[in-house]
């Protein structure tokens, strides 16, 4: 069976309203007759309608949301919310909310759920520290973040999203991972999937790695038997950058 490609930049708290304007002017018409993979964007909330009403070809996602659907939430952000603007993907456990703001695990299977209920697909966070790296412990640290990030969920709902890889230690820092970890982690989260779920949940997920990809290494990856895409922070806030990932992946 083989899996679409599925690139998505990661802007985190960078691009103004203009700056994702020029952006997608330049990069979304670039994609022009790349269905053979699948290309988008997360941004912050700010940014979103604008994505939105310039995106043709580029898939528009939300880098977190809340697992409730209205109420007394200061300054969250619900999946309706969300889903009016015609958001279709959303991060859910980046390493940089569970580190900064506590998101649990617990939470991202409510927020996976509820995504799922909205129909947008879930891109769900997984990795281990370089204290983590260094103990040995990257197999247990994956396990216990996949089995209590996926709990609830359905084998066929696990088939349609999205699992990326990310070692915190390779996020921003330009030590990408070795291809060989890369893929040998990721291959322990498709293994996973399947010791949860089953077989065809693990055939079908969509697996990335995430930490420091740039137009340089980018292929190395995606040769990988088990790396289906990638989620690119840095090197997707430059229309140069990402157009020059969007030519080696297509
Ligand atoms: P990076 O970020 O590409 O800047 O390392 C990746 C991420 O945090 O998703």
């Amino acid at each position: 069976m083989s899996r679409t490609p599925v690139i998505f930049g990661n802007w985190k708290m960078n691009m103004l309203q203009k700056d994702a304007e020029a952006f997608l002017q330049e990069v979304d018409p670039y994609l022009t007759g790349s269905e053979n993979a699948v290309f988008g964007i997360c941004a912050p909330y700010t940014d979103l309608g604008v994505c939105v009403q310039h995106a043709r070809h580029l898939q528009i996602g939300a880098e977190n949301c809340s697992q409730y659907d209205h109420g007394a939430y200061t300054a969250e952000i619900s999946i309706p919310m969300l889903t009016e603007i015609g958001v279709k993907y959303c991060i859910i456990g980046h390493s940089e909310r569970r580190t900064y703001y506590s998101e649990t695990s617990a939470a991202c299977a409510e927020k996976a759920k509820a995504l799922f209920a909205a129909g947008i697909v879930p891109i769900l966070c997984v990795g281990e520290t370089e204290a983590q790296y260094d103990a040995g412990q990257t197999q247990t640290v994956l396990k216990q973040e996949l089995q209590e990030s996926l709990q609830g969920l359905t084998a066929e709902q696990v088939a349609q999203m999205i699992i990326a890889y990310e070692p915190i230690w390779a996020i921003g820092t330009g030590k990408s991972a070795d291809p060989g970890i890369a893929q040998s982690c990721c291959q322990l989260v498709r293994q996973t999937v399947q010791e949860l779920f089953t077989p065809a949940a693990a055939e079908a997920v969509r697996i990335q790695y995430g930490g420091s990809v740039k137009p340089a290494n980018i292929k190395e990856y995606m040769a990988c038997a088990d790396i289906d895409g990638a989620l690119i922070g840095g090197a997707s806030l430059k229309a140069d950058s990402f157009k020059a990932i969007i030519d080696a992946v297509r």
